[in-house]
């Protein structure tokens, strides 16, 4: 029988006056692979820190794995938008996917977290980074340490918001195919539409309210062409309105 990982029930959030998100409802099925899109500022990073518990609903309910987001904080592994590391800060790519395993109640690290730690660099290729400054790795080497510390909790849920922005394409490629072999519910964000081609189970494109898409991949392949990201919005919404 299919889990539940996240169910989302007429949910609503706005920051001040405008909802930034309206009447979305979504069931996301334990091991299942979604691609979030939509527009700049369509509510996608906001959708995630509801997720999260690090913002409230205004109205609605959220929960992972059948608990409220903050209690289920511990199943989820999420790599944040933008991380800015201060370059000031020496710190090695080894102490920040260690880092991963901190929490409320974890002040140090033991032998199963450097032995998660080695496990995490190798399925990800970086054993080779760990002892460079994180200030001191490509933009695709890093995000490739922050998905280690995303991984190193052994999430059954793992989030990415734009995991493959400013990252040239042979380093997206590597991402979205280490992201294929994961076995876990999985949710990225992502305005490449290679990730559209690559075994993603549905699309939930976000601009306020949220519309499903299955099976949009194979359709897109069918198609044959290069799809730029907006025929694909222009293309989607077509679907919806129609
Ligand atoms: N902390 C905040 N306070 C007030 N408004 C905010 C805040 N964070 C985001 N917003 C607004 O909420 C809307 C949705 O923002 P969000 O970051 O969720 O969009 P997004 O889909 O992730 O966009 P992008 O593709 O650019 O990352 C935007 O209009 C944004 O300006
Ligand atoms: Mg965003």
């Amino acid at each position: 029988m299919r889990l539940p990982a996240v169910e989302v029930r007429r949910l609503y959030f706005r920051y001040d006056k405008e909802y930034v998100l309206e009447d979305v409802t979504a069931t996301i099925w334990d091991q299942e692979y979604i691609a979030i899109i939509g527009p700049n500022g369509g509510g996608k990073s906001t959708f995630i820190r509801l997720l999260l518990g690090l913002v409230q609903p205004t109205k609605g309910e959220i929960l992972l794995y059948n608990k409220p987001p903050l209690q289920a904080r511990h199943l989820v592994g999420y790599l944040p938008q933008n991380v800015n590391f201060n370059l000031e800060i020496p710190l090695l790519a080894r102490e920040v996917i260690l880092q991963g395993r901190l929490g409320p109640k974890k002040f140090r690290f033991d032998a199963t977290d450097y032995k998660l730690l080695a496990q995490v660099a190798k399925e990800l290729e970086i054993d080779t980074l760990l002892d460079k400054k994180i200030a001191n790795l490509s933009g695709g080497e890093r995000q490739r340490v922050l998905l280690a510390r995303a991984l190193i909790t052994k999430p059954k849920l793992l989030i990415l918001d734009e995991p493959t922005a400013a990252v040239d394409i042979n380093a997206q490629k590597r991402i979205y195919a280490i992201l294929k072999t994961l076995k876990m519910t999985k949710i990225v964000i992502s305005h490449d539409i290679n990730i559209l081609l690559e075994g993603v189970d549905r699309v939930f494109y976000l601009n306020r309210r949220l519309f499903i898409h299955e099976n949009i991949p194979l359709k897109l392949k069918n198609n044959g062409g290069h799809f730029c990201e907006m025929e694909l919005f222009e293309e989607l919404k077509r679907r919806c309105d129609g």
